[in-house]
């Protein structure tokens, strides 16, 4: 069986934890693909080309343990402005996609880009002071040397620069069912997601 979920939309909504819920929920793997990006920039801070760091990525650069942090997610969202870095990522994604028993991947372009064609499309979203805030908790909990309004400038300037990029940008699906998190708990969120791919399956 193959199904496709698309699970895209901004930094910190909440998009990895629905990912990862949904997944655990119909036993489907899980692909969180702004580490691909991560993964490249962290590369690209080791002095690393960007192109040739993206053709050459191999799964386990994924488990580096510096991918987590703000300067990482600087880096990630810079080198995907890059269309060559982004066509070079692409197959990757596709055959994860559509792999035997289901996939769930989350990103800013699944639905749009990488899995134009996916059973279910969803848009997460929350306001940027919600999703600043949740990251900031993240980061501080992590003992991660970060202040709020440093986290609220940070995730402006990436939803800005993912959503006005040239290339995939970040935008919403024509078919996507947008879920907005800003007030719901967690448990709603995942619940909310789950009945849409439960409607589609
Ligand atoms: O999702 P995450 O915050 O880890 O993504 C880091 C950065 O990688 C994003 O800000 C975005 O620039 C880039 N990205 C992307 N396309 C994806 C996933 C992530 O451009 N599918």
């Amino acid at each position: 069986m193959i199904f496709t979920v698309a699970i895209d939309g901004p930094a910190a909504a909440g998009k990895g934890t629905i990912s990862k819920a949904v997944a655990a929920h119909f036993d489907f793997a899980h692909l969180d693909t702004g580490l691909l990006y991560r993964a490249v920039g962290a590369k690209v801070n080791d002095g690393m080309d960007a192109v040739h760091a993206a053709e050459t990525l191999d799964p386990s650069d994924l488990n580096r343990d510096d991918l987590r942090t703000s300067d990482a997610a600087q880096a990630a969202s810079k080198v995907a402005v890059n269309p060559d870095v982004r066509a070079a990522l692409v197959d990757f994604q596709r055959n994860f996609a559509t792999r035997e028993g289901g996939a769930v991947l989350d990103g800013r372009d699944i639905g749009t880009v990488i899995c134009p064609d996916a059973d279910v499309k969803l848009f997460v979203t929350a306001s940027a002071a919600c999703r600043a805030d949740r990251r900031y908790k993240e980061l501080a909990g992590k003992g991660q040397d970060v202040t709020l309004e440093g986290v609220l400038v940070d995730v402006i300037a990436r939803d800005k620069r993912d959503s006005e990029r040239a290339e995939a940008p970040m935008i919403v699906a024509n078919d996507a069912t947008l879920i907005d998190t800003s007030d719901m708990s967690i448990e709603q969120a995942v619940a909310a997601a789950i009945n849409a791919v439960d409607r589609i399956r």
